[in-house]
């Protein structure tokens, strides 16, 4: 069976694809590259000993995605990352985050449905639930956002949902993911952040590869342990299993499921500091600051419902999320930014 996944150049998108080529499964990958880059795909092919077939495409260009599906005639289900993710910047440019995540994604379930294609698995997040009323957090939980970045995310949710209403032949899993950390073993796939990084762990890395000086701690005057945010870091490559599990479990049982994708345990700004120096044998100099706005005290799943309905198990703890993290930035200390290839140039992808 072939799966198509769309943005899978992206950080968790080709971490799914190393999984999902891993168990067997073709792959067709559609990705505008907007915030990824080619190069991630020739690496997940080296590590998978497989190919991909790339279509350089845009969710919001209908025509040239429905020439996908008319090329891409054998495909059993979609894999759907593509979407912009930063929730500060989606405070400034809101409308681009509407068009960009809902617009997409409706231009992609149409075509599916148009092409008899009805099994999906959705990136969601944990983001949906907002500052929550206690901790851990369970799928049933109130959902509340407070960003159009979550706005797009619980707006694809309950479209997703009246689809499934309107015709239950969808098998549909909605995906809420925690914080996802980490790299492949390899050290060959990462997460390349554009610009300054938004999320601690590339911003940690960074630091550790002097090309920071030292982290900002946003905040140690919440209601926690030890006064900064907790959070539940979940190993990217944990997380990719999850999505093979889900979209299994689609094959098997039909219907529209939902799933928390974390460790159920969570961790400080503090113990990551910690736990990253003992792993890595890196200092991590940090100034603890104020707040930053939005930010939540402390945020991190209840996980059982995904043991018991998916089988889905961690295998890694914060260290390897740590030792893995800074294996891939100290491998690319410019991410994939392919400097003086002296390997011979790869013939490029076919750019449907
Ligand atoms: C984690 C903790 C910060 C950076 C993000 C995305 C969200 C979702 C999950 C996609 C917080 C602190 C951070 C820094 C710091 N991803 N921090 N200094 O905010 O929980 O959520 O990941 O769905 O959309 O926004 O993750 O990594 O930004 O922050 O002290 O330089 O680290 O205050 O406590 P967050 P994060």
């Amino acid at each position: 069976m072939k799966v198509l996944i769309t943005g899978g150049a992206g950080y968790i998108g080709s971490h799914a694809c190393v999984e999902f080529l891993s168990a067997g499964y073709n792959l067709s990958v559609i990705d505008n590259l907007s915030n990824s880059k080619v190069e991630a795909l020739r690496r997940v092919e080296k590590i998978a000993n497989k190919s991909i077939t790339f279509h350089k495409v845009d969710l919001l260009d209908y025509d040239a995605l429905e020439n996908v599906f008319k090329i891409e005639y054998d495909i059993g289900g979609v894999i759907h990352f593509a979407g912009l993710k930063a929730v500060g910047e989606s405070l400034s440019v809101p409308l681009k985050y509407y068009q960009n995540n809902i617009t997409g994604t409706v231009n992609l379930c149409a075509l599916m449905n148009k092409y008899n294609i009805k099994n999906l698995v959705f990136s969601s997040s944990a983001t949906v639930y907002g500052n929550p009323i206690k901790t851990p957090i369970t799928e049933d939980f109130p959902l509340h956002v407070t960003n159009p970045y979550g706005q797009t995310k619980l707006t694809i949710e309950t479209m997703l949902k009246d689809l499934y209403k309107s015709d239950p032949a969808w098998n549909i899993s909605i995906l809420r993911y925690f914080n996802t950390v980490g790299a492949h073993k390899s050290g060959l796939i990462g997460e390349d952040p554009r610009g300054t990084p938004n999320n601690l762990m590339p911003y940690i890395t960074q630091v550790a590869i002097g090309k920071r000086d030292r982290l900002i701690v946003f905040g140690n005057d919440f209601a926690t342990k030890d006064g900064t945010g907790i959070r539940d870091y979940i190993h990217v490559m944990d997380l990719a299993q999850g999505h093979l599990n889900a979209f299994k479990m689609l094959l098997t049982s039909p219907g529209l499921i939902v799933h928390n994708l974390g460790t159920g345990t969570g961790h400080s700004v503090l113990d990551m500091i910690q736990v990253f120096e003992k792993a890595t044998g890196k200092v991590v100099p940090y100034t603890i600051m104020k707040r930053r706005d939005g930010d939540i005290g402390e945020c991190y799943a209840n996980v059982l419902k995904a043991k018991t309905e998916l089988g889905f198990t961690v295998k890694n703890e914060l260290y390897e999320m740590c030792e893995d993290s800074w294996r891939w930035q100290k491998n690319n200390p410019d991410g994939y930014e392919v400097k003086n290839i002296k390997e011979h140039p790869r013939k490029p992808f076919s750019d449907n």
